[in-house]
């Protein structure tokens, strides 16, 4: 029986994701594994599928010497070291948009509780006491909403609250003023402003050091006397110190929190206040969402393992759904070009320029280079070499790449990459476009033009232009067994050296090439190329 790759899932995932992951790969649940047990199996995986509890770092990447991929089921990776990943060639891919929804309403939800202290009251009938006094809360209708990040949840929370009739403010330095239009959310320059503002404050960034704590004590004394919080993002966006200190003194009138500084949170002290409502990190505990995490972590990770481009890697350039769809082609066409000068030449690199030209240009473009680069380097390489740590292996090797975008082509092609490579002494050019079928197509040569499909074996032949030349070496080939599948002759000036670049079905083996050498009119051994 065929070996399959293992994948290694350390944290719950819905049953629709193991049931995909399962059909491809040998799957190994063990939800809630110990950090010791993990650390010390971990080399038995080709994967790796977390949620937010397991911490993988160095310690544990270095160990799994045979992990290719790491999926996050679920959105924020501030439990993976991302830059040690791709140091190691691991791709860390992400489902950032399946759980948005369920976060978004998990937000509303503790923010609708934590105002009308619905958790409180719910525990005192349920003791068997019926009293209304210690519960009055307060309305949403008409007050304001401050939202600390835009994004895919914060404009979420933003849309959802208009229909409350509250006017929503919101801080966010790293999204356009479009963004705050869309979703009609009145732009605050800083925090400061915010907070002087709003009656309601939600949180809605990722967790890194800049926003670590980034409402703390100092910061509260601009908010309003009672203000109210919720935090359904990540644990110390709002420091946990500041909470309590703001609820003793009445600064924070109530909360709404879904995450802590540290997790699993058991004794907390801000469990203790009644206008506190808590909920164990269940933002994306839905059944909707979790069957969207699950197969969607699944489908990637299979991806990965089978070195297929994979939609929500964390740590290669991000590009949308179609965008990806569009530019795959001209992708694979960048890696198959990056592969020639290998084949070809075998000095050092110093320098690769990469001219992208027509409408393509106006999408994100830095995956061609990622491309090129990982089919420059895996001749010399071999699997060492991937997309996540192309860019990186190259720089290391001292590689200067630079990278132009032109809005038309020059050539008669309406999109082309044009590749620049030099050696010390020496430089290959290459052109390439999409054929109708939009299938990866060379186009030039070191200023020599033809048309190859850049699939299967090309033998590129160098000889004199004159007759009796193309003949000989067609029939030379057919006697060795060798089909022609196409065949382009080029050349310069006439009476020059010329080239032909032929397609062929099948491997043309070393002896046969010293052979061909040997034939009138053929100036170098020809060369082959593999793609
Ligand atoms: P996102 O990347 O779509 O949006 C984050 C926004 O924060 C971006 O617009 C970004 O520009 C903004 N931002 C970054 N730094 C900022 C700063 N210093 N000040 C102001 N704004 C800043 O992310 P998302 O999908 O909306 O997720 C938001 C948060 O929710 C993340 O922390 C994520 O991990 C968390 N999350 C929690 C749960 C849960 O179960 N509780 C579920 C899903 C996501
Ligand atoms: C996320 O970032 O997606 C959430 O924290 C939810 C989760 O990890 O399940």
């Amino acid at each position: 029986m065929e070996n399959l790759k293992k994948v290694l899932i350390s944290e719950k995932i819905a049953d629709e994701g193991l049931a995909l992951l399962k059909k491809e790969l040998e799957v190994d649940n063990r939800d809630g594994i110990s950090r010791a047990e993990l650390l010390e199996i971990i080399d038995q995986y080709d994967a790796l599928i977390v949620r937010s509890v397991t911490k993988v770092d160095e310690e544990l990447i270095k160990r799994g010497t045979h992990l290719k991929v790491v999926g996050r089921a679920g959105n924020g990776v501030d439990n993976i070291d991302v830059d040690v990943c791709t140091r190691y060639g691991v791709v860390v891919a992400n489902t950032p948009d399946s759980n948005t929804i369920s976060a978004a309403e998990q937000s509303i939800s503790l923010l609708l509780s934590s105002i009308r202290n619905t958790a409180w009251a719910n525990g005192f009938l349920k003791g068997g006491t019926w009293d209304r006094k210690p519960f009055r809360g307060v309305e949403l209708y008409g007050k304001t909403v401050g939202i600390v990040g835009l994004g895919r949840i914060g404009s979420m929370v933003a849309t959802r609250l208009k229909a409350f009739n509250m006017k929503v403010i919101a801080y966010d330095p790293y999204i356009s003023d479009e963004r705050f239009e869309r979703y009609g959310a009145e732009k605050k320059e800083s925090l400061e402003e915010l907070l002087r503002e709003a009656d309601f404050i939600t949180v809605h960034t990722p967790r890194n050091e800049e926003t670590m704590h980034m409402i703390d004590e100092k910061m509260l004394e601009f908010a309003k006397d009672g203000v109210r919080i919720v935090n359904c993002a990540r644990g110390g966006i709002i420091k946990e110190e500041a909470i309590l200190k703001g609820l003793e003194s009445g600064k924070i009138g109530s909360a709404g929190l879904d995450v802590y500084e540290e997790e699993p949170a058991r004794n907390n002290p801000l469990f203790k206040y009644n206008n506190v409502v808590v909920t164990p990190h269940l933002g994306a505990d839905t059944f909707e969402a979790q069957k969207r995490v699950g197969e969607n972590i699944a489908e990637q990770v299979i991806m990965a393992l089978r070195g297929e481009i994979v939609p929500n890697v964390v740590n290669l350039p991000t590009m949308l759904g179609e965008e990806l769809e569009y530019l795959k082609p001209y992708i694979m066409l960048s890696e198959k070009m990056g592969s020639i000068y290998y084949q070809l030449v075998r000095n050092p690199i110093s320098r690769v320029e990469l001219i992208y030209s027509g409408p393509m240009t106006r999408n994100e473009t830095e995956m061609l280079t990622v491309a090129f680069l990982k089919g420059l380097l895996h001749p010399v390489m071999d699997d060492k070499v991937n997309y996540v740590n192309a860019k990186l292996i190259a720089e290391e090797r001292g590689l200067k790449i630079y990278e132009r975008k032109e809005e038309t082509s020059s050539r008669r092609y309406k999109n082309t990459i044009e590749a620049r490579i030099f050696n010390h002494d020496s430089n290959l050019n290459l052109v390439g476009t999409l054929s109708r079928a939009r299938q990866p197509l060379l186009v030039e040569i070191n200023d020599y033009e033809t048309e190859n499909n850049l699939e299967g074996y090309i033998l590129l032949v160098e000889n004199e232009d004159r007759p009796r030349i193309i003949g000989p070496f067609a029939t030379a080939l057919g006697d060795h067994g060798v089909n022609i599948a196409s065949m382009k002759v080029a050349r310069k000036t006439k009476g020059d050296i010329s080239i032909m670049l032929i397609n062929v079905d099948n491997k043309v083996e070393d002896e046969v090439l010293k052979e061909l050498e040997k034939l009138e009119g053929i100036t170098a051994k020809p060369k082959l190329l593999h793609f």
